[in-house]
């Protein structure tokens, strides 16, 4: 008696991105069985057990898991053009943020955006992370700040997982800067996030993580400690901006709070890389905007490979310090930028990509993970980080349906 399954894909080359002991857990000559959306059994030999309901001939391509963008904000209305040109004029993004432009500025775009212009935008460039074998998008509010425009953002953000072939994780960035209103009283904006918009995003569901800035002109640590207790209370993840301009220790205290990610941590001291090393707690690295901010300080990229910390890559997709809709590209500068290897660029979007996002069931090819996976007509996985826009998957499947 043969095993009904729902999808047979053969005669592929597999970066399963597993420790299996060969570099990207290679798997040469291999099928893939699929049901119920999970992948049921890998293969190097042919599938005489199974009776799938659909047949893929792989070609001798390479299959790999879906890419994971662990760190975007892209939902969010204009965009800050105006302010590139200044940067290259001569001001800095700090200079900008305290002359009330940089995120304020899209937060007052995106207050006065209706959930239908957002989302359309929204679309346009979650579409094009989709074009380029994304899966799975880690997207943050931030842009709205006040409760209405921080829930319809988050709304939105679940709205782009109905309409596209993608996992959305939606999170809730309310303290990304002090709102204009709440200038004069800081402190009282950081009570509004935790006693009235953390309560609220919880109990409708619309997010799975809080996120903060912990920066100068962002939310001190104090500040950042209150809303990683409110999380907390409402069984929230945690992730956190720190260390990209400066060092306050908030990859320290983030990570003191069961952090799933640290994230740019430009800025972060080498002592303190061995506090990740004993958390949980993933680093996740945006080399774009590093680019886009011409930053010189490099991620302690050392450090964190001899302590054994998960490097995750993003393309931290939003208006103002990295306007880049590519993971491709993004793989390309941690490998140009930050000297990671296209192995570890390639781990950094799939296996620990998942894990900055708590995602157990993504981010490899292996048995009872999710069927996400992207079909590649490329010689070798080291391609990925290689080029600029030279790329597309030539099939895709979510879930194990294809998209
Ligand atoms: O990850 N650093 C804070 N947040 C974003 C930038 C947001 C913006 O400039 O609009 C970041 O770089
Ligand atoms: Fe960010």
């Amino acid at each position: 008696m043969k095993t009904k399954i729902d999808l047979l894909i053969h005669n592929v080359s597999i970066a399963s991105m597993t420790d299996n002991g060969l570099p990207y857990g290679q798997i040469q000559n291999a099928s893939v069985a699929v049901k119920s959306g999970s992948i049921c059994s890998i293969t190097k030999s042919p599938f005489d057990e199974f009776e799938p309901e659909k047949v893929v001939d792989g070609q001798g391509q390479w299959l790999l898991p879906g890419f994971i963008d662990c760190h975007t904000h892209l939902v969010y209305a204009g965009n800050r053009a105006k302010e590139f040109e200044m940067r290259q004029q001569g001001k800095t993004y700090t200079e900008i943020a305290q002359q009330g432009g940089g995120i304020q500025s899209t937060v007052n775009a995106t207050r006065r955006a209706t959930e239908a212009e957002l989302l359309e935008d929204s679309l346009k460039r979650a579409r094009r992370l989709v074009e380029e074998g994304v899966t799975c998008i880690e997207i943050k509010s931030g842009y709205g700040l006040d409760l209405d425009t921080e829930l319809r953002m988050l709304k939105v953000a679940a709205e782009v997982a109905e309409k596209l072939p993608v996992t959305v994780l939606p999170t809730y960035l309310g303290a990304h800067t002090v709102p204009v209103e709440y200038k004069n009283n800081p402190d009282a904006y950081v009570d509004y996030v935790c006693d009235t918009v953390i309560p609220k995003v919880a109990e409708q569901g619309l997010a799975v993580s809080v996120d903060v800035f912990c920066e100068s002109i962002g939310f001190s640590p104090q500040q950042c400690e209150k809303v990683f207790i409110a999380a907390q209370e409402h069984d929230l993840n945690i992730k956190a901006h720190v260390e990209q301009l400066s060092d306050l220790k908030g990859a320290k205290l983030a990570a003191q709070y069961q952090a799933i990610s640290v994230d740019h941590i430009e800025y972060l001291d080498e002592d303190d890389v061995s506090v990740l090393a004993n958390s949980d707690t993933v680093a996740v690295l945006l080399p774009g905007a590093f680019y886009y901010l011409r930053e010189t300080q490099l991620p302690p990229v050392n450090s964190l490979r001899q302590h054994n910390v998960p490097i995750a890559i993003a393309t931290d997709l939003n208006p103002g310090s990295s306007p880049i809709a590519s993971i491709l590209t993004t793989m390309n500068m941690a490998c140009v930028l930050f000297g990671l290897t296209p192995e570890e660029s390639l781990r950094g979007v799939t296996v620990h990509a998942a894990k900055a996002l708590h995602l157990e069931n993504k981010g490899q090819i292996a048995v009872g993970l999710d069927a996400d996976l992207c079909l590649w007509d490329i010689e070798h996985p080291c391609e990925f980080s290689y080029g600029i826009n030279q790329i597309r998957p030539t099939r895709k499947w979510i879930a194990g349906n294809e998209a």
